[in-house]
């Protein structure tokens, strides 16, 4: 662990990421498809890096296979792969031909859970720590242009106590037969679980971007290069139909567009975008470098008890979510992810939280395209242990998050973490430089830390701008009795806003519901008690908002998901309204209903 530690000093994780592109500058040559693969035995003591695997070809290893890039390895094989704790090699080789040695070329990996040592022939050519978050190195001086060139990735999946804002979790096991649980309620799936590519770029280049617009027409951007090899800049904003609005040869630089048209989330107005584009040029105004984003003009601020999107309530109606999906565990799939994201559509949703890590990056786009308002979440789920350590990478973490995703409109919130114990006297100086830190990245959105516990123990929430909390009445406490709910989550959320004054928003709520699964009058995991739940649920909602006292609504959870084995869990988590496979439950039905009925709005909101 202290190896992780100081490497995290030398190499910190943030020097800028940008969503890989191609286009007249830039190439990029998909990774994904058949790695040879060889596991250690569970906590071994990293035999492969003792005895320099990298520098081997591994496929000639007895117990040789291949994995799928990306997908996680968990499922796709026994209960020893599924269960695996520590190091795993992913190796393949890949022929770079000779005019990429022009440029610079980069290896990209947008997610390797949770700690990934990279090898290009026999060079490292960096590390990562905490997956969910992608990450690329310099491999210029490390390749044979013209040639074929091996490229190795270890990762090690363990949660270690000490390792990650990620769920304490402890190895249980009995001589090499050890599995690891940690205290979140979710599986955790490791590998290269999101697309690896080679990245091509022009020796000098656009290394980072950051872009601000907002409901006034101003815009504000800056980018950082790396290499002096350019002698101009053209800087063009054009909208959806190509008309350029705003033209600069300034890479950094504020303007206002005039007769803006703005983003708004699906069911407030029209999710327009428009395109900022950065060239580099010579002396001869030929391309050096071209990256094109597309982007939103919106605001959003705060109130003592509402989220304002352009001045106008917002009223967040949604789902917590996981992205993970039956055999391919936690691994970007644009079929299932197309699939969430139009049944997300058919509830009539209008938000979401990436419960528990950041998602996709191309998630991320399709939000903005669809007019989806999104909570992001840092990876670190029920902090119990607070420590200089865990602080540190947290910083990290969020570094990472914020750089990843600020250009997004959709992203309207920051989450810090998941329920972590925020009733310890210590949590307050552990998160206070957390929001000091997430707010010198992003002065422009609200800050959020999603809380367990109640408004008279809780020490973090009055950090936050707006408070997401969650609570399971008629499920962890008073199951079965359907009759209390209504009043106990009245009760509470007006207790939430009389201490606080500021938004509040219930992040969770619900209760499980085996698919299938019936019973009248309803009981605890039939689909009719889920039902009752919600709908329970649902009148103290309509009283909160039209009394002002709740700024969202957001049902645990969109889909059935998988966790590890507990008594509590009967094959994951099934608080989901649709199952794994993403088919309704009846609480799909119902939810559907609530969110697409225009008559519980106020006339304030549109
Ligand atoms: C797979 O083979 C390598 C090389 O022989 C060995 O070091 C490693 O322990 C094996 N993995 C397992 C799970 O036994
Ligand atoms: C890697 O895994 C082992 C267990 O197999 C663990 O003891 C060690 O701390 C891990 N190392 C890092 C750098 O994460
Ligand atoms: C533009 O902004 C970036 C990021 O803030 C900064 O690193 C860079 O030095 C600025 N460039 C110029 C030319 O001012």
């Amino acid at each position: 662990m202290l190896h992780a530690l100081l490497l995290l000093l030398l190499f910190p994780l943030c020097n800028g990421i940008l969503p890989v592109q191609e286009n007249e500058a830039r190439e990029a040559r998909q990774l994904n498809d058949l790695w040879t693969f060889v596991r250690e035995p569970s906590n071994s003591i990293g035999y492969g890096l003792l005895h320099e695997w990298f520098r081997q070809d591994i496929s000639s290893f007895s117990n040789a296979t291949v994995m799928p890039v990306p997908s996680a390895f968990n499922d796709l094989q026994d209960n020893s792969l599924r269960d695996h704790v520590g190091w795993v090699w992913y190796q393949r080789t890949a022929f770079i031909p000779s005019r990429m040695s022009r440029g610079r070329t980069y290896i990209r990996l947008d997610s390797a859970n949770y700690y990934a040592k990279v090898y290009v022939n026999t060079i490292e050519a960096g590390s990562h720590f905490g997956g969910h978050l992608p990450f690329e190195f310099d491999i210029t001086q490390h390749i044979v242009f013209g040639n074929e060139n091996r490229i190795t990735v270890a990762i090690n999946n363990t949660l270690s106590l000490q390792s990650l804002p990620q769920g304490d979790s402890k190895a249980i096991g009995y001589e090499d037969h050890v599995y690891q649980r940690g205290f979140m309620d979710f599986f955790p799936y490791s590998g290269l679980l999101r697309p690896a590519r080679l990245l091509f770029l022009p020796k000098t280049h656009i290394s980072s971007q950051s872009i601000v617009a907002d409901a006034t027409g101003t815009l504000t951007f800056s980018h950082s290069v790396i290499g002096t090899g350019f002698s101009k800049v053209e800087v063009t904003v054009t909208d959806a139909d190509g008309e350029v609005e705003y033209t600069s040869d300034a890479l950094n630089g504020t303007t206002k567009i005039s007769k803006v048209e703005l983003w708004w989330p699906r069911n407030m107005g029209k999710a327009y975008l428009y395109t900022l584009t950065v060239r580099l040029l010579s002396d001869s105004s030929s391309p050096i470098d071209i990256i094109r984003t597309k982007f939103g003009f919106r605001s959003i601020t705060w109130d003592n008890s509402q989220i304002l999107w352009n001045g106008r309530p917002f009223h967040c109606q949604g789902f917590g979510m996981h992205e993970e999906y039956d055999i391919r565990g936690r691994a970007f799939d644009a079929v299932m992810m197309t699939r969430d994201l139009n049944l997300f559509e058919w509830t009539g949703a209008n938000c979401y939280r990436t419960s528990h890590y950041p998602y996709s990056e191309e998630r991320m786009a399709e939000n903005d395209r669809r007019g989806i308002a999104v909570i992001v979440e840092t990876a670190a789920v029920a902090i119990r242990h607070y420590s200089e350590e865990i602080q540190n990478l947290h910083m990290d973490f969020i570094r990472g998050t914020i750089e990843r995703d600020r250009n997004h409109p959709s992203v309207f919130m920051w989450s810090l973490a998941n329920e972590p114990s925020s009733s310890l006297k210590e949590a307050r100086p552990y998160f206070d430089p957390l929001v000091k830190l997430a707010k010198s990245l992003d002065p422009t959105r609200p800050i959020t830390v999603v809380i367990a516990g109640g408004p008279t123990t809780d020490v973090v929430a009055e950090l936050l701008d707006v408070i997401c909390f969650n609570r399971y009445y008629g499920w962890y406490s008073n199951i079965g009795q359907l009759f209390r709910i209504e009043d106990d989550i009245y009760k509470e959320i007006t207790a939430w806003n009389n201490k606080f004054s500021r938004p509040i928003i219930i992040s969770e709520y619900g209760a499980e519901a085996i698919p299938g699964m019936h019973r009248d009058p309803p009981f605890a995991f039939t689909e009719e008690y889920q039902v009752e739940v919600l709908k329970e649920h649902h009148k103290a909602f309509d009283r909160l908002r039209n009394e002002k006292k709740l700024a969202g609504e957001m049902v645990w959870v969109f889909a059935d998901f998988m966790t590890v084995q507990d008594t509590t869990r009967v094959v994951g988590n099934h608080k989901g309204v649709f199952t794994r496979q993403r088919e309704p439950k009846m609480a799909a039905h119902l939810m559907r209903q609530r969110y697409t009925e225009k008559k519980r709005r106020r006339k304030d909101e549109l």
